[in-house]
């Protein structure tokens, strides 16, 4: 009896307690979301089922995409690319099919648009969600990274890190599982979901659509989409994921959502999800035109997201709230600039000693790792500085870094370019390292400014400026035709739309638009269609370097791990199309047979739903009104696209030989043109300097002979990592029987320069890189010149260090 009371008592306690807990969650509204309180994906998704789908809403959705997508420079070769890349996305269809399509709530309508321009693998293109959700992230526990395997096998991937290093993320994660995300680190992750951990990376790096490589695309993953999922893209991730630790028992993390705005109930959340989080908290149109005005999109939509997710998340209490948050784009604003730029001229009076910070960041082997200038303006400046054990000499390497060309203040990336350049010239650093390691791009102008200006302005084969052009579409024909017979549009030269923009071939300007309408028809994706003519957008190029010291081909590499995009890619597609340096790049399959391209998305600009609507304005300022219907969402979602589009500079990754007569129909656009890499490095630890660097620079004068003249080590390196190259062995003979007769040629060289040396003053050292010496004018880039000549002045400058240190 009192066991039946028992029982009976219990159930009532525990049914009870059950529907307190119903009630609870019941009471507590789904859409409740706390800035810097972690939640759950079942959470998140209880809340936007709570939002259902409307069949008006997609339709107005998927007709403003196919309007924008009309100006999508790609449309066209991206419904059937070919090789290397097989794109195959038909935008018009896909889309269509969305709004047939029934979805349970609206959050998976626009999951459905975003799985669309997924498949063209163009960081430029891509919808961005409401920012009811765009606004939301979820985090996996931890960064990885992953060393190469000692056998050869697949390399082990380890934990970084915390995702997020920020104290309130690890203290709200140990206080709610229990884990403590410190103490993981360096610690091997055996399995992944049950998957072994570096097949399960491969395979989920392949839907990741930073890159048409799908070694960049590796990379990217590892880097970035393991731990970090943008709902602006990404569906709502599983509860856990499942990691096998080494020595540890197989573990669940829970994955946890952040939100960068706040809601109290389920009608703000959807209030705010069809008005637009930023359209309700700020004047429209004015900020539409500051922003414009301000700062375009200069980098790709994922890495403007993250920017806004990193000042979320640095950002103060009181700067936290909703109003605050989305005027994060203006912090490039006239003022902030002002200000920078008198911060700047400080600076340049405090002038270069005290700023130098001789930090020895390692040692490794013979070398160290000497940071000369902290970044700044988006730029790093190390030294690594290499001695031979044997000669007792020392080697200069100059690595700058180049993190982006989207600086706050160009004047200042300038700046620092120029010390890092006095540096160099100051103490004859003898190599170059550019460091393009995951540089998303930024502002073309600066791009092109810092290519003339490291390799001088001399003529190169390719233009000047890289040919563009643009799809012919209904709304560009309306702008380009109404915008020349206005006369105010027409004298806007910084109007896109007017003539006087663009450049023709001779670097002339237009005088009507007629380059736009007179263009070519291209059969792209089985269909004809229109495209204007190709044009070059005005650049000053008066930047100098004002040491004038250029490296010589042979004195520079390119590092990259292949997420060197936009403006970045456009910068090395520069370089490696005249031949200016061999490149290295890292990471990516561990299959040397596969060939890697130091570059993506180079696309040509970069533009969004939003330009058009202040070109709307623009022209409506004009007296101008256009028919056509402007793109507009009906809540604060984006497309941005790639809207015009650069070819390959001089064709050379097409097997075109004649530079002059480019037939347009036969050249593919830059963003679909694979240029491959020199050399690789097995290394997937992308930041890790003191690894990355001595590798890196032990390719410099790298010839791949199988007459052994590198250390041993180095050796068995370098056939591992070249091996495509060493397949011609009758070359590699020829060149083996070369390099006995240039080292005799050397020796005798050495000799003669050692004598010629005693003679001669400092100061015709000034140029250490010029064949002749004492000639400034001759000085530049001569192809001709024979790898013996530059050894001379290798000794020659070699000499002159062991003179001075003596
Ligand atoms: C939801 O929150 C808003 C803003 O705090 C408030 O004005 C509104 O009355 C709330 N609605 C409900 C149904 O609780
Ligand atoms: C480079 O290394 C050598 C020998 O280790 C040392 O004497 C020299 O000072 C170093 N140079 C720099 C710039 O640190
Ligand atoms: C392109 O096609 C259009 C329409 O068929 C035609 O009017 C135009 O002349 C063509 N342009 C060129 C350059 O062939």
């Amino acid at each position: 009896m009192q066991r039946v009371i028992g029982t009976f008592l219990s159930i009532v306690i525990i049914s009870s307690l059950f529907s307190l807990v119903n009630c609870s969650t019941r009471l507590s509204d789904p859409c409740q979301i706390t800035e810097k309180v972690l939640f759950r994906p079942t959470e998140i998704s209880s809340c936007f089922d709570s939002l259902d789908y409307d069949q008006d809403r997609a339709t107005k959705t998927i007709d403003t995409l196919q309007q924008i997508v009309s100006q999508y420079i790609f449309k066209d070769i991206s419904k059937d690319s070919g090789p290397p890349f097989n794109i195959q996305i038909d935008l018009d269809e896909e889309l269509g099919q969305i709004a047939k399509t029934k979805y349970d709530n609206d959050f998976l309508m626009h999951q459905a648009i975003n799985n669309v321009f997924k498949k063209l693998y163009d960081a430029h293109t891509m919808y961005h969600k409401p920012w009811c959700y765009s606004a939301m992230f979820f985090f996996k526990p931890f960064q990885i990274y992953a060393v190469q395997s000692p056998d050869g096998n697949d390399p082990i991937v380890k934990i970084k890190g915390p995702t997020l290093t920020d104290d309130w993320f690890i203290q709200q994660y140990k206080s709610a599982y229990g884990y403590d995300l410190n103490s993981y680190q360096d610690k091997v992750i055996k399995t992944i979901d049950s998957i072994p951990a570096w097949k399960y990376i491969t395979e989920e790096s392949q839907d990741v659509w930073a890159s048409k490589d799908i070694n960049a695309r590796l990379n990217e993953y590892l880097f970035f989409d393991f731990h970090e999922m943008p709902l602006a893209y990404e569906n709502i991730p599983d509860e856990f994921v499942e990691l096998g630790i080494e020595n540890e028992k197989t573990t669940k993390f829970p994955i946890v959502g952040y939100s960068m705005f706040s809601y109290t109930n389920s009608s703000e959340f959807h209030k705010n999800c069809l008005k637009g989080v930023l359209s309700t908290t700020r004047d429209f149109q004015k900020n539409i035109i500051r922003e414009n005005a301000n700062s375009k999109n200069l980098l790709p939509p994922k890495r403007i997201l993250h920017e806004k997710l990193l000042t979320s998340l640095s950002a103060t209490k009181q700067h936290d709230d909703q109003e605050e948050i989305p005027e994060t784009q203006l912090k490039y604003s006239s003022q902030t600039e002002t200000e920078t730029k008198t911060k700047t001229k400080t600076v340049t009076e405090a002038k270069t000693e005290t700023e130098i910070e001789n930090r020895i960041e390692n040692k490794i082997n013979s070398g160290e790792l000497i940071t000369i200038f902290q970044k700044k303006y988006g730029i790093s400046f190390k030294i690594y500085n290499e001695t031979n054990l044997k000669s007792n000499s020392e080697t200069l390497h100059g690595i700058i870094r180049i993190y982006n060309f989207a600086p706050d203040n160009v004047q200042g990336f300038k700046y620092q370019i120029e010390q890092i350049y006095d540096y160099l010239y100051q103490h004859d650093v003898e190599y170059l390292v550019i460091d393009l390691r995951n540089n998303g791009g930024g502002i073309i102008d600066l791009g092109y400014q810092l290519f003339y200006y490291i390799f001088g302005t001399e003529e190169y084969p390719d233009p000047k400026i890289g040919n563009y052009d643009f799809r012919h579409s209904d709304l560009h024909d309306e702008m380009f035709s109404k915008c020349e017979l206005n006369e105010e549009c027409l004298n806007e030269k910084d109007n896109f739309f007017s003539p006087k923009y663009w450049l023709d071939a001779n670097e002339k300007e237009f005088e009507s638009n007629i380059w736009y309408f007179q263009g070519n028809n291209y059969t792209r994706g089985e269909k004809i269609h229109g495209y204007s003519s190709l044009v070059h957008e005005p650049v000053d190029l008066s930047w100098e370097n004002t040491n004038e010291l250029y490296y010589k081909p042979e004195k520079v590499l390119v590092l990259s791990d292949g997420r060197c995009g936009s403006t970045c890619a456009v910068f090395a597609a520069k370089i490696l199309e005249n031949e200016l340096a061999k490149t290295v790049t890292i990471g990516g399959k561990n299959d040397l047979s596969v060939k890697v391209s130091p570059i993506s998305f180079p696309g040509g600009e970069v533009e969004d739903n939003m330009f058009f609507l202040y070109q709307n304005y623009l022209f409506s300022s004009y007296g101008i009104t256009l028919k056509t219907i402007f793109p507009n969402f009906y809540s604060d979602q984006q497309l941005t696209f790639a809207w015009r589009e650069i070819y390959s500079m001089n064709n050379v990754g097409n097997g075109k030989k004649d530079k002059n007569v480019i037939k347009n129909e036969e050249i593919l656009p830059l963003e679909f043109t694979f240029l491959p890499s020199d050399y690789r490095i097995l290394i997937w630890d992308l930041e890790n300097d003191d690894a990355i660097i001595p590798e890196t620079i032990s390719y410099f004068n790298y010839v791949p002979t199988p007459i052994p003249t590198p250390t041993p080590t180095h050796q068995i390196n370098h056939k591992e990592n070249a091996e495509p190259i060493s397949k011609h062995y009758y070359i590699l003979f020829i060149s083996g029987v070369l390099t006995a007769i240039l080292i005799l040629l050397l020796i005798i060289i050495v000799f003669i320069v050692k004598l010629r040396k005693q003679s001669k003053s400092k100061t015709t050292h000034k140029l250490i890189f010029d064949v002749d010496g004492e000639n400034e004018d001759g000085f530049g880039f001569s192809l001709e010149t024979s790898s013996d000549s530059f050894q001379e002045k290798n000794d020659d400058e070699l000499s002159q260090i062991d003179n001075e240190s003596q």
